[in-house]
């Protein structure tokens, strides 16, 4: 039965660049899969980008984002679960470790920008997970760039081999539609039409090519098609499920086209739940026992109702309502009473959940992302490394009065991944650590209203922080005792090095050469 189960799911993250189109594709696919009945229905969860987004309008985005985490939806025999990422880039590492819970992921790329650069960011955790990738090439409508050179610019970029599942006939005004290459049948575009397109089953060496989309488009489509079978090696889905090859659609998520392509071929090929990797050992999806971990924390907005709810992503076994579960950091049993599971923007108490089902615990504290949750072994799973922050300040307490309550929103807010802290070994200050300025804003915020203490912040200017480890133990001692006013330990008591430049980074690198310097704090 748990077989059956986990074989039909497909749990998967869509990501982007902001403005790719990420949002407009999530709605389609939930259209199909019968969510919602017309479109327009999810709201964006993007954060607007000024930065002078007020605190209100960032917390009812959030608030938005909290309901719609994961969407789920059937779709022919196959249960599809859909993990939201934040649409503002300074929320990235939301995304990254979302893409923990994830066994596979579309990136949609705007066909006449490219690969841009959160792209690029979202596919280094991709590639160092193995994580199978199909790309949707989004806004043929618009005058783009050449479909060729998109492909190039995907591999180069995203240092991926890929393949062409489906080809655009023209762009912009002149858009026909796309040849669907895997089914090899054409389908017309009609644009702004809310659910179907029109599919045609037509022999591409036929006159009838030539009547639906006109000699010259037809001519170019054969050469094209020519081009690819010369260029790209026939589709292997082995090739796509280990990571080395990206299957690429073409289409238009606003209009609704080749949105249904991507789908079918996409719950066909896609895998179903895979193993785990725990530090102790891999973790089959089949196994008989319950295992699961925490991936994602967020705090409810509403200040009546203050608890956070904490995302399980169930990675073997059968999770049950009100079981007794091992919480692996804190050892001690704990009972859930009202699991929650997500349908698009509802929310309903659950019984039982499978592998690659995400599960919402209601949290009042005990989760840390990273936790594991099992019916009693040992097992922890492995967690992401952070990645070094870009920009830096120190938190200072701003009322002398409130020095617990900011210690404790510090501790709880970094459990929960908001930010990243060091402490400077010099001074022995906190050190807040983020990739936008948004987050410090969300920090500040959320400090006042959920923990009533104050903060200050002073900007530091640094470049990077790096996690340092050497086999020379003197040569280590020594580049801490030189550099000492910037050596900082992270939360888990390792060494970090807080480079202000990167030409002191570089003279630090060739001074000490037995001293290996990272980006990741896991090496
Ligand atoms: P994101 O979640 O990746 O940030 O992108 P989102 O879906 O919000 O899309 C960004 C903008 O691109 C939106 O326009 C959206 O309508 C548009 N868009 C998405 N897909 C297509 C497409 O296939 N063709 C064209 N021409 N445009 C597309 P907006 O003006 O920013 O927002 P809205 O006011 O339309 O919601």
């Amino acid at each position: 039965m748990n077989e059956q189960e986990i074989q039909k799911r497909r749990t998967f993250a869509i990501i982007s660049h902001p403005d790719a189109g990420k949002t407009t594709l999530t709605e389609k696919l939930l259209l199909f899969g019968g969510q919602i009945q017309v479109a327009g229905a999810v709201k964006s969860n993007k954060i607007k980008k000024t930065a002078t987004s007020d605190w209100m309008d960032i917390e009812k985005q959030r608030g938005i984002s909290v309901s719609t985490s994961v969407m789920e939806f059937d779709y022919k025999n196959y249960k599809v679960n859909i993990l939201d990422t934040p649409g503002h880039q300074d929320f990235c590492e939301d995304t990254f470790r979302t893409l923990t819970a994830v066994d596979c992921a579309i990136i949609v790329i705007d066909g006449a920008k490219g690969v841009e650069a959160q792209t690029r960011k979202l596919m280094t955790v991709c590639r160092m997970r193995k994580t199978p990738v199909i790309v949707f090439i989004n806004k043929m409508d618009r005058e783009g760039r050449d479909p060729f050179d998109l492909l190039d610019e995907v591999e180069s970029e995203l240092q991926i081999k890929v393949r062409p599942l489906s080809w655009p006939i023209n762009q912009g005004q002149q858009f026909k539609g796309v040849y669907n290459i895997y089914e090899q049948n054409l389908n017309l575009f009609v644009p702004n039409k809310q659910v179907v397109t029109e599919k045609v089953e037509v022999d591409i060496n036929s006159e009838e090519l030539d009547q639906h989309v006109g000699s010259k488009d037809a001519e170019k489509l054969r050469e094209d098609l020519d081009l690819i079978e010369g260029v790209y090696p026939e589709f292997d889905v082995n090739t796509y499920l280990s990571g080395e090859v990206a299957p690429v659609f073409f289409g238009s998520a606003l209009n609704n086209f080749g949105v249904q392509e991507l789908l079918d071929c996409f719950v066909e090929i896609a895998p179903s739940p895979r193993p785990t990797q725990a530090e102790e050992r891999l973790v089959e999806p089949t196994e008989p026992k319950f295992t699961g971990f925490i991936f994602k924390i967020t705090a409810n907005i509403d200040p009546n109702h203050r608890s956070c709810t904490a995302f399980c992503k169930v990675c073997s076994g059968k999770f049950v309502r009100n079981a007794p579960y091992q919480h692996i950091r804190q050892g001690k049993t704990v009972r859930f009473s009202s699991p929650t599971q997500f349908m698009a923007q509802k929310k309903s108490t659950i019984e039982e959940a499978y592998p690659g089902d995400i599960v919402g615990l209601p949290d009042n504290g005990i989760f840390k992302i990273g936790d594991t949750l099992t019916e009693g072994e040992q097992l922890h799973f492995k967690w992401l490394p952070s990645f070094s922050p870009e920009m830096f300040k120190y938190i200072e307490n701003a009322d002398p009065m409130k020095t617990k309550q900011l210690a404790k929103g510090i501790d709880q807010l970094m459990d929960e991944g908001v930010a990243q802290m060091f402490i400077n070994q010099f001074n022995g200050r906190k050190l807040i650590g983020t990739v936008g300025q948004l987050q410090f804003e969300v920090i500040q915020y959320r400090l006042e209203n959920e923990y009533n203490a104050q903060c200050r912040w002073e900007p530091v200017s640094l470049y990077k922080a790096c996690w340092i480890e050497s086999d020379d133990d003197a040569e280590l001692e020594a580049f801490k005792k030189r550099k000492y006013q910037y050596m900082a330990k992270d939360r888990d008591g390792r060494d970090v090095f807080l480079a202000d430049s990167n030409y002191v980074l570089q003279m630090a690198q060739q001074d000490f050469k037995h001293i290996k310097f990272h980006f990741t704090s896991e090496f």
